[in-house]
Order: structure tokens, then sequence, then C-alpha cells
């Protein structure tokens, strides 16, 4: 068995013995039936999003588990937009984050109780329906709610979203696989918007405790390994001809871009986008090739590219130790969204304004990701 006082975990040997999670091949079946259904309609373009973290579960009878940030607001709110713009989606979720739809109407935010009032009956019992209290969404919130359960019943009419749950790592990289091999035969109709924030450490089966650990011990320690990173394997053997969106997420924003580009050297896909913690409701930055319709291979010696620090001075950069130094910046374009641009008049959106009135910014980033992905398709033609 491969573990951290061995050999790195590769994609390959991960699969070999990690075990598929229950549930999986009931799940990869509707979602291969969804990409097949949508495969016959040649005008249709499917986009996978995923959204939510994974999680990393320290007990079999899970009681204790590691989480990754992400409450699902970018993949909820992009699935809406993608499918405004005429896509198929599957959304790949992590279990109780935020849907599209009902993602307006969070517990927290904006709890769907406070929409509704009670009506009594009325005194005159000419007709029985009214001798019954009913429910009615107030006036007030009337208008906000119409656009988004049209839209939402729309999807459910036209069967154009299918949302598919996990949990765990393993869940999240056996999903994964799976609908990408579906996903391959769409060729370049399918897009991959990989939102979610995966877990970069995991505990192979053969290091998860049965019960509940116990706290008589006084500490715990863990020892955990390496997740591969199966966007490379996914670029470059499930899906070649895929148009793949991966994010970056950082919290030194002078990370953001050379990190970004490093994963674009590293794994040889179209585009990342990368934000800022703080700042990811309000701007984002495309990471691309400057020649959109390139696909890279993917650079060997950028393995490992988006773990160490990065040092951006000129020595630093001759270094071989140093993984951008390896980076030729001018084969990379960097594009800005930014909400105050707006504001400043110097962007547009698709529908003006977003559905409850605030502009989003995954509005922005769908606009432009429409574009890309249909230049993406036409270079083949
Ligand atoms: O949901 P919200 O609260 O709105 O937050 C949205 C977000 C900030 C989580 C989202 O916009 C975002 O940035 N998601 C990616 C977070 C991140 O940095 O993920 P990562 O470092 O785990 O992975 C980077 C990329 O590598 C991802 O696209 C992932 O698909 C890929 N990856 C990751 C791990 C792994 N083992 N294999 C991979 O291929």
């Amino acid at each position: 068995m491969t573990s951290s006082s061995s050999q790195p975990f590769s994609t390959e040997s991960y699969f070999q013995t990690q075990k598929p999670p229950a549930g999986l091949k009931e799940k990869s079946e509707k979602m291969h039936n969804f990409v097949e259904k949508w495969k016959a309609v040649k005008s249709k373009k499917v986009v996978l999003v995923t959204s939510g973290g994974t999680t990393v579960p320290l007990e079999s009878n899970t009681v204790r588990f590691l989480d990754n940030f992400s409450a699902g607001t970018r993949g909820a709110t992009s699935a809406e937009y993608f499918l405004s713009q005429g896509y198929a989606v599957i959304f790949l979720h992590r279990l109780h984050s935020l849907r599209p739809f009902s993602r307006h109407y969070s517990h927290s935010l904006n709890p769907f109780l406070d929409l509704l009032s009670v009506v009594q009956p009325t005194t005159s019992s000419s007709s029985s329906s009214s001798t019954e209290p009913s429910i009615i969404v107030s006036k007030e919130y009337t208008k906000s709610l119409l656009p988004i359960l049209q839209a939402y019943h729309d999807s459910q009419n036209s069967e154009t979203l299918l949302s598919i749950e996990f949990q765990t790592v393993n869940d999240y990289l056996w999903l994964l696989k799976s609908v990408t091999a579906s996903m391959a035969s769409l060729s370049r109709r399918g897009m991959f918007y990989l939102a979610a924030a995966v877990s970069d450490f995991f505990l192979p089966e053969e290091k998860v405790a049965e019960h509940k650990i116990q706290s008589n011990k006084g500490t715990l320690s863990l020892e955990m390994d390496q997740v591969p990173k199966v966007l490379k394997p996914l670029v470059q053997e499930w899906t070649p001809e895929g148009y793949i969106v991966s994010f970056k997420l950082e919290t030194d924003e002078a990370l953001l871009i050379p990190k970004s580009r490093a994963a674009l050297s590293r794994y040889g896909h179209q585009l990342v986008i990368g934000n800022d913690l703080h700042r990811r409701k309000y701007e984002v930055v495309f990471v691309e090739r400057r020649n959109l319709l390139q696909k890279g291979k993917g650079d060997e010696r950028l393995k490992g590219a988006e773990t160490p620090p990065i040092i951006e001075s000129d020595e630093e950069n001759k270094s071989e130790l140093n993984p951008t130094a390896l980076i030729d910046k001018e084969e990379y374009k960097e594009t800005w969204l930014r909400l105050d641009d707006l504001k400043n008049g110097t962007a547009e959106t698709v529908n003006g304004k977003g559905r409850d009135g605030e502009v989003e910014i995954e509005e922005l980033i769908i606009k432009e990701l429409v574009d890309r992905h249909q230049r993406w398709i036409d270079a083949k033609m």
C-alpha cells in the first residue's frame, strides 16, 4: 500500500487502492445518461460545474472530519448563469452546500419563512376553500422571487440541470473521473468549470480509525498523504478535447498570477481563474495563453510548482529551484474582471443586472467563458 512513509500516491495508485464510494454506480449512470441525452442535441453545450469543499473523514463511523473552505456560492451562482446561456449543467456539489436558485433563500441570509404570509379565511362561507388559512408569498418579495422561480421551473421542465452530491474528497475524485469519462465523448462541446475547493491532503483507508477517536490520550497526531493532482490526467488523458477551467484561491494577492501561470503551465489546460479570498465576490483574474486556441501539454519540469513559495526577484527567477523561473511570462496574458468596471461603464453584463438588482461577478465570468468556449469549438471546424 502506498502511503506517506513510502511513495506519494499517483492518480493511478490512488484509484487502485482507495475504494469507490457507495452510490458511485447510480450517480455515474445518471451523469452518463444526462450527457448522452444532450450529446444528441448538436447545438447543446454541456458544462460540469464542481462546487463546495471536500471533506476528509478522520473516522469511518465519522464524527470528525477536516473540511475545505467553500460555501458553494461561486458554483451555484455560475450554474444559474450557464443555464441562462443555454448550457446543460451537471452540478457536482458538496452535500448541503448552496445550490442554484435555492441559494437566494439560504437559511442564514434570507430565510424562506420570512417570505411567507398567512391569509386567514374570510367570514363569508360561500366557498369551502376559504374556511382554511392559506399561505402566500408576501407582496414585497414577489417581484424578486418570480424570475428565480421561473428560471428554476425552466431548468426543471427542460431537464437541463442535473445535481449530484459528494461529501468526501474520495467521493469527489471518483465522481470526477467517472463524469469526465462520459463527457469526453462530447469532444469540444464539453466544458469543465472546476470551482470546488479540493482537499490537498487525505487519510488513506488503512489509516482511518473505525470508531470515534477517544480524547483520553490528550493529543492527536495525524500524518496525512497528499491527494494526487487529478487535473493533470484530466487534461492530458481523460478529456484532451474538453475546455477546462480551474480556479486558484490565494490569500496573498501577489501570488495569484504567478501561481495561476504555474498551474496553467504545469497542467496545460485553457484557463485558470485566480481569486483572492477577500475580493472573490468583486474581482477575478483570467490567466491564459496568449494564443487562446492553443492547449499546452503541461510542463514536467514544473512538477510541484504550486507548492513552493514564489519569489519574484530577478535572481530567484534565474534559479532552477524556483519553478516560476521556468515560465515564459510573455506566453501568458491576464484579464481582470471587476464589478467596479461596471460602475465606471467599462464593462457590460449579459442581462444588464442580476436577478435581485445586484450584479454578480459570475455573470461577467460566464459571459467571457461562453465566448471563449465557442471559439474553442469553432477552431476545430
Ligand atoms: O464557494 P465560495 O464560498 O463562493 O468560494 C469559491 C472558491 C473561492 C472556493 C472558488 O472560487 C475557488 O477558488 N475554488 C478553487 C479553490 C482552490 O484553490 O482549489 P485547490 O487549490 O484545491 O485546487 C486548484 C485547482 O486544482 C482546482 O481547480 C482543482 O480542480 C484542482 N485540483 C485540486 C486538488 C487535486 N487533488 N486535484 C486537482 O486537480
